[in-house]
């Protein structure tokens, strides 16, 4: 039997590929490489050993989606595949629905015309909207900010409706913090087109010169020293509850799991710690607040530790050491 990974070479993915792989599990890799590249796959061999099969092949493409279950016994689907850009988001709103939700339904749909029923979705803290305060629960209220917010929000609901109406599916949303760093090897990482839009990738071209210095976006917030604060977590910290997440397929319906740290850490935090581990400075300076940026945003993460065993266990010095270890090499 073995796990397709929507998605695989992509970020997240291909650190849960080398987890899983690492853990004795075949796993099969569809990807239509819009945001990722092929070499990742032999990146992944060169640290496993192992080479999984691929498939590049796009979620929209409904017969290429059922090629790959009927060549193969899946009995599991980890899906990632996904545009996540949250301001291409709001420029190209009817690209980001297409994408992530008709590729969800064409998936879900050959999942059940082949006998899959256990699913993994890749959700987001993006769904707690603005919370109204922190830490965050699984059970807080839901609401978005941009379309690629709702895109994590409406597939939530689907597979939620789907698990009501087909007993025989089960389903885990995971909704991941900010995940940061890279695999020690240094070969894979988070590797952005253009210009990044996320905190971490920014601080590692700034590190490397591409880039002249980092945005600070507003520093009047209320926290500690003015800067927003999220959730950083560490990419193999996140792999790893993938793996734990399994645990929860064998219970049919819907489970749901923040993958946090449970610590909230700023952009003043952020820097300073890059620049101790790495000894190099990040030249920053103050700006706007970013539209639809909110103050604080961190998990509680208890139901993970409890129900399925898992927490997060690597610091901020590791995230920032594997990230810019990366970045160098890239
Ligand atoms: P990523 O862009 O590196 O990986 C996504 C992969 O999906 C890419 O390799 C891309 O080529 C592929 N893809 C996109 N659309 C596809 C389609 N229609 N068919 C086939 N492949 C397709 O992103 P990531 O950071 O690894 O994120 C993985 C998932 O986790 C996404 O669903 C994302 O929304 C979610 N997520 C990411 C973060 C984050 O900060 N990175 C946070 C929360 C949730
Ligand atoms: C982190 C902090 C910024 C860039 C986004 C998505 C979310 C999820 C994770 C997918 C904030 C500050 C950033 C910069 C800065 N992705 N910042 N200068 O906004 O928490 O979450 O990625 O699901 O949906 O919204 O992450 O890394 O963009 O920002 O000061 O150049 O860094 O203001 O406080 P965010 P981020």
């Amino acid at each position: 039997m073995s796990i397709l990974v929507t998605g695989g070479t992509g970020y997240i993915g291909s650190h849960t590929c080398v987890e899983f792989i690492e853990k004795g599990q075949e796993i099969i890799v569809l990807d239509n490489l819009c945001n990722s590249k092929v070499e990742v796959l032999d990146h992944i061999k060169t640290i496993t050993g192992i080479k999984p099969k691929f498939y590049e092949i796009d979620l929209l493409d409904r017969e290429g989606v059922k090629r790959v279950f009927e060549e193969n016994d899946i009995d599991c689907v980890i899906h990632f595949a996904g545009l996540k850009a949250v301001g291409e988001s709001v420029a190209k709103p009817m690209e980001y629905y297409r994408n992530n939700i008709v590729g969800t339904l064409n998936l879900v749909d050959e999942m059940r015309a082949h006998n899959c029923f256990k699913l993994v979705f890749s959700s987001s803290a993006t769904v707690y909207g603005k919370p109204a305060s922190v830490p965050i629960r699984e059970d807080f209220p839901l609401s978005t900010t941009n379309p690629y917010g709702t895109t994590k929000l409406y597939i939530e609901q689907i597979l939620k409706d789907l698990c009501v109406a087909d007993k025989r599916f089960s389903v885990v949303l995971l909704r991941y913090f900010n995940p940061i760093g890279a695999h020690d090897s240094g070969l894979i990482g988070d590797n952005p087109n253009g210009i990044p839009n996320n905190l971490m990738p920014y601080v590692t071209r700034v590190a490397k010169g591409i880039l002249p210095h980092l945005n600070v976006f507003g520093n009047d917030y209320e926290t500690e020293d003015g800067t927003g604060v999220r959730d950083y977590i560490h990419v193999l910290d996140l792999a790893a509850g993938h793996y734990a997440a399994l645990k929860a397929l064998s219970e049919p319906g819907v489970s749901i799991y923040n993958l946090g740290t449970g610590n909230g850490c700023s952009v003043l935090d952020i820097i300073h710690t890059f620049e101790c581990v790495n000894g190099i400075k990040i030249p920053y300076c103050i700006a706007e607040r970013r539209p639809g940026d909110i103050a604080e945003c961190y998990a509680d993460a208890t139901k993970a530790e409890v129900e399925l065993g898992w927490k997060a266990t690597r610091g901020l010095d590791e995230m920032c050491a594997s990230a810019w270890n990366f970045e160098k090499n890239a």
